[in-house]
């Protein structure tokens, strides 16, 4: 029987936003993320009269039933093996709100996909495994920073831990749980109709050169200042689409203005935003509490988890 395998989720500072090919979820741009250690989803594979997806411990029927048994599906004739499957889930992450939920999930399944049968991968191959599922998946795979090289086809796409690490704490604010209305699949098809799309993808090498200089040099300011100007790179392409669109509610702007106050105040902080309403906040660990302080004042039942780095796959039983 195999094994429950854990994975955390992953959020990008040089973001994928743009598929090559949406069969092998091949990016058009590489990336960079940090692994967290609070959020994370564990995952069993086992035989099964029928293909079941458990969800904690909710049969899911419907549309995400249906994208985890044809991942399960393509894995199978990948490796010429057959069978029902149950799969059980538990997530430790707000599903779908721009948290990243697919990036643990995929991961978890690949790996348990594979222990299961009993498939021995490394994990350089679990990440382009992961990748077929959920792109920013392969990410997962490891712990610390991670960079997903872009590749041109499904050999050459795959994900690899940088070897540093340093003093970032990211601060995740939940300002609005609900699931996000425009799944990322759609929202980059949506962008590559924006003019300035062409300039995202020129700059991405740079920003991905100079991010991965900023983390070997310990320099958390020019880490800070590049993510948030990539995240407002893929939200600018958003809303200069044609039509345009924003994953930016009242609120993620309210946050985007405290961040930018408290720089004034000098408590060091830079912001990040996905595929939801939510910011991420990046700090050094001096300067969470009191981050955390400005939030709680500012913003009514707000929901605060700090994170920082996670590892990679594990296995539990
Ligand atoms: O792989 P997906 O479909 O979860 O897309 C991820 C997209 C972003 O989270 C916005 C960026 C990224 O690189 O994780």
């Amino acid at each position: 029987m195999g094994k429950t395998v854990r994975a955390h989720t992953n959020i990008a500072l040089i973001k994928y936003w743009g598929k090559k090919d949406a069969l092998l979820r091949l990016p058009l741009m590489s990336s960079l993320s940090m692994t967290l250690d609070r959020f994370y989803t564990e995952t069993k594979v086992t035989d099964s009269a029928e293909n079941r997806f458990y969800l904690d411990g909710i049969e899911q029927k419907g549309k995400n039933a249906q994208r985890v048994f044809s991942y399960l599906s393509l894995l199978q004739q990948k490796f010429g093996v057959s069978g029902n499957l149950q799969v059980e889930s538990s997530n430790h992450v707000p599903t779908s709100a721009g948290l990243a939920s697919s990036s643990s999930a995929f991961a978890a399944l690949a790996a348990a996909f594979c222990d299961h049968y009993e498939i021995r991968v490394d994990q350089r191959e679990l990440s382009r495994l992961a990748r077929l599922g959920s792109g920013s998946a392969c990410r997962s795979v490891y712990g610390g920073f991670v960079v997903w090289k872009k590749g041109n086809d499904h050999e050459s796409s795959f994900a690899y831990p940088l070897d540093h690490q340093m003093d970032l704490q990211l601060l995740a604010i939940e300002l609005n749980q609900q699931p996000k209305k425009l799944p990322s699949t759609n929202g980059m098809k949506q962008a590559q109709t924006s003019p300035l799309f062409n300039t995202w993808l020129e700059r991405n090498q740079t920003e991905l050169e100079q991010m991965i200089r900023a983390i070997e040099q310990d320099d958390f300011t020019s880490l800070g200042q590049l993510a948030e100007l990539n995240a407002n790179e893929m939200h600018a392409i958003n809303l200069s689409a044609q039509p345009g669109f924003t994953y930016f509610e009242p609120a993620t702007i309210k946050a985007i203005k405290l961040v930018e106050q408290l720089r004034k105040n000098g408590i060091e902080c830079y912001y990040t935003i996905d595929a939801g309403p939510n910011v991420k906040v990046m700090t050094r660990l001096k300067n969470v509490k009191e981050i955390i302080n400005q939030f709680v004042s500012v913003f009514d039942n707000v929901k605060i988890v700090n994170a920082s780095f996670g590892p990679g796959l594990t296995y539990l039983d």
